[in-house]
């Protein structure tokens, strides 16, 4: 996934399509990170704007939800479950692993890869479950985890 600027009429649309109520904030941030997967400082002074509400109120809920990221992301998203079934399973010391090897902790990007949480994949029959760019896999361990990022590294230059 590429990271792209966010269009201030497009925003101005997001927010006329929820027709600019205030309530709504949850919703049009929804539908802003669904789109471009990121929102930005400017887009949220304008939402505070296209809303009626102080820049703090759309701060509060922005850093309320780990969903609505600040920063754009990176090209390559990699979820790790740790909704119980995962966790049974070993799905933190996944992560921990994960953290190492990738240089970054949960939320964050490294060398265009980031790296979040997830709450159940419904792949529980399978966990620890891992997406890697939308596409799910169980009984990831650590050799496995391992192994998807060298293939989707391979694939990314491959593609290039
Ligand atoms: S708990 Fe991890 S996939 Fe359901």
């Amino acid at each position: 996934m590429t990271a792209h600027s966010i269009d201030k009429a497009t925003t101005s649309d997001i927010v006329g399509q929820f027709g600019a109520r205030p309530e709504l904030l949850v919703q049009v941030l929804q539908t802003i990170v669904s789109r471009y997967g990121w929102v930005s400082e400017t887009t949220i002074r304008q939402l505070a704007t296209e809303l009626n509400l102080s820049r703090a109120d759309v701060h509060g809920v922005v850093n309320y939800y780990h969903d609505f990221r600040t920063e754009p992301p990176g090209r390559h998203i990699v979820k790790i479950c740790q909704a119980e079934a995962c966790q049974a399973m070993g799905s933190r010391a996944l992560t921990d692993h994960a953290r190492e090897s990738l240089g970054a902790s949960l939320h964050e990007t490294s060398d265009d890869v980031t790296l979040e949480p997830v709450y159940c994949l419904g792949n529980c029959a399978c966990a620890p479950a891992v997406m890697v760019n939308g596409k799910t896999y169980g009984r990831v361990d650590q050799d496995r985890f391992d192994a998807l990022i060298g293939s989707m590294k391979e694939a990314a230059s491959d593609g290039n």
